[in-house]
């Protein structure tokens, strides 16, 4: 079948995930929450990391009486703002479990930028690599890394990736300077995930890495930074529930991604792939295959992690 988007990932597409442990981080609203609904329908024990459990009581609400057959879904207490809570709350879930299949990176903000979409996420990632990887040495395992991006990332043009880009810039006072740090973050998401992969494959380590842009869906994060456009901000919001997909065809890519069964069954291909809407192999831009800003992003990474240490 395909949507206004072209193609339409369902169910059907998704390999059966009973059995499997997937984390989604920001899945109490928007892509995130349509995600979980669909790898909760394959059966999988889906931990739903956020920061309010309210919020995550009420989703997780909502998601039962849409259905979830007979999956399931549990809070994780996850606040990005910090990333030493974020190694916590890592440290937290593998106190409860022994195996992790999927880890999907979708929660973002618009303050404090940099560290919420990228330095928290790699550090909560960081702690739990040890398990992904003792999962994917398990036979018949298909563990995937998939990070959420954006096509916005090809606004950000960096000459370097250095520590200080990462901790220093963090938030913006216009739509123009947020969007420039919103595009850098979501860069550094996707040179970091290539990074990875490359570590993994020369390791032999059988972890498939994907990113993506989901596509302009309409959630509560794109209308409010939509109505911050200078003068027309009001009218923009006012279109995006019209103009822009709605969260289940957002979730569409970022499902494919994490349960996809032709990535299954073509791993070599989508290892460390950039996907666009609907579950497309896409093009970043030609910042995001930089090998020297990979390497540098990679670097600059880890010794900010260190510093957490
Ligand atoms: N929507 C689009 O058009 C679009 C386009 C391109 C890329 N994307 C990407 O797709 C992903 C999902 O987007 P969306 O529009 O569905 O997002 P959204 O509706 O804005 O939801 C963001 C999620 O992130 C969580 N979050 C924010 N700050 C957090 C923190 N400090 N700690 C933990 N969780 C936090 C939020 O939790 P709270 O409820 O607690 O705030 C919420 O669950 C994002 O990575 C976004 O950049 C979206």
């Amino acid at each position: 079948m395909s949507t206004w988007f072209g193609r339409s990932i369902s169910e059907d597409d998704l390999v059966d995930l009973h059995g499997k442990v997937v984390i989604l981080t920001g899945g109490n609203t928007g892509i995130g929450y349509a995600t979980i609904q669909m790898l909760a329908r394959k059966g999988a024990k889906v931990y739903m990391a956020a920061r309010s459990e309210e919020r995550a009581a009420d989703a997780i609400k909502q998601l039962k009486s849409e259905d979830i057959k007979d999956g399931s879904v549990h809070w994780l207490k996850l606040d990005l703002t910090d990333p030493r809570a974020a190694k916590q709350s890592a440290r937290e879930f593998l106190e409860k479990e022994e195996r992790l299949d999927i880890l999907s990176s979708s929660a973002d903000h618009l303050v404090d930028i940099m560290t919420i979409n990228h330095i928290s996420h790699a550090a909560f990632t960081d702690v739990l690599l040890p398990l992904m990887k003792r999962t994917a040495s398990e036979s018949g395992s298909d563990v995937r890394l998939v990070n959420v991006a954006s096509r916005g990332h090809e606004f950000a043009k960096p000459s370097t990736f250095s520590k200080e880009l990462l901790t220093s810039k963090q938030s913006g006072t216009s739509f123009g300077t947020i969007m420039d740090l919103y595009g850098l973050s979501k860069l550094a998401m996707i040179l970091y995930t290539k990074a990875l992969q490359i570590r993994f494959n020369a390791a032999a380590i059988p972890i498939t890495c994907l990113t993506m842009h989901p596509g302009e869906i309409s959630t509560r994060g794109a209308n409010n930074t939509i109505r911050t456009i200078p003068y027309l901000g009001w009218l923009a919001g006012a279109l995006v529930p019209l103009l822009f997909g709605s969260p289940r065809t957002g979730a569409m890519t970022v499902a494919f991604a994490a349960a996809g069964k032709e990535v299954a069954a073509q791993r070599e291909k989508y290892q460390g792939a950039y996907l666009w809407p609907v579950a497309e192999i896409g093009i970043p831009s030609s910042f995001a295959v930089d090998a020297r800003l990979r390497e540098e992003l990679y670097e600059s990474t880890v010794l900010v992690l260190k510093e957490l240490e």
